[in-house]
């Protein structure tokens, strides 16, 4: 396969959001480490804010070019939960992907995989609940994470969600990395900013 068909199942803007995003979520998983919020907060928990704001506006981006965009994975397939003929196919391919992983293989990597395009689906359900219960903070804080009110039930949303973004993060660049070395899918389906 050569690098413009790979990176042409998804369409550059597409994969333009899509690095934007993955940037944003990594400087935000850093940043969590050293940040303190308290009295105004410090220069990574400034990081946190921004970057935070960021993901926001990429993963809405993300979500507003996947119901126009004609080449890619349609919404219908990354929430396939409304309709029992894709729950159906979701389940099917839960199955292969459990046998094959039974018999220690890599699963054949489809870009129209009902498991995967659901998973990538739930993916960005996490960022946009994560940007958003921040940036609800960013408005309604007074300086204080710890207080009640609206500010607890963003603190208590987003702390409770922040161990799902490393699982995902770990699991979702661990299968593209080991699918692109097992040669099943190259890297550049999504990192090639190629036109
Ligand atoms: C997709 C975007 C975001 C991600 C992935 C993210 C991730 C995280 C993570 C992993 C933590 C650590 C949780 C813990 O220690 O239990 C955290 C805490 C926090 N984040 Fe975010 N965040 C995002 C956006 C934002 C935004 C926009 C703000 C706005 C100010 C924000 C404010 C905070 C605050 C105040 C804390 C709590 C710090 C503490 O009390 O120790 N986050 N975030
Ligand atoms: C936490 C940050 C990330 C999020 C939220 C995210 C989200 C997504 C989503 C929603 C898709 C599906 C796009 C579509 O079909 O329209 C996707 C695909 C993809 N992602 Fe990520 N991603 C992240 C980080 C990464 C990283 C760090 C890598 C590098 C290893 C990566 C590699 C890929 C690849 C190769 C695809 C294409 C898969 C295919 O075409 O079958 N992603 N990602």
């Amino acid at each position: 396969m050569t690098n413009t068909t790979q990176s042409s199942r998804h369409a550059l803007l597409t994969r333009m959001l899509h690095g934007g995003l993955a940037i944003a979520i990594i400087v935000q998983l850093a940043s969590s480490q050293f940040m303190s919020p308290d009295k105004g907060g410090n220069t990574a928990f400034e990081v946190h804010e921004y970057a935070g704001l960021a993901a926001l506006a990429f993963v809405i981006g993300f979500w507003i070019f996947s119901l126009v965009r004609q080449r890619g994975t349609p919404v219908a397939e990354l929430l396939p939960w409304a309709s029992s003929a894709r729950r159906a196919a979701l389940w099917h391919d839960v199955h292969s992907h459990y046998t094959a992983f039974r018999q220690f293989k890599l699963p054949s990597h489809d870009g129209s995989s009902p498991l995967a395009s659901s998973i990538h689906g739930l993916g960005l359900l996490l960022m946009t609940a994560m940007a958003a219960s921040g940036t609800l903070y960013y408005f309604v804080n007074a300086g204080d994470p710890d207080a009640g009110g609206l500010v607890g039930a963003a603190m208590l949303i987003h702390k409770t969600l922040a161990n799902l973004v490393w699982a995902y993060l770990i699991g979702h660049a661990g299968f593209g990395v080991l699918n692109h070395f097992g040669k099943t899918m190259s890297l550049r389906t999504m990192w090639s900013f190629k036109k």
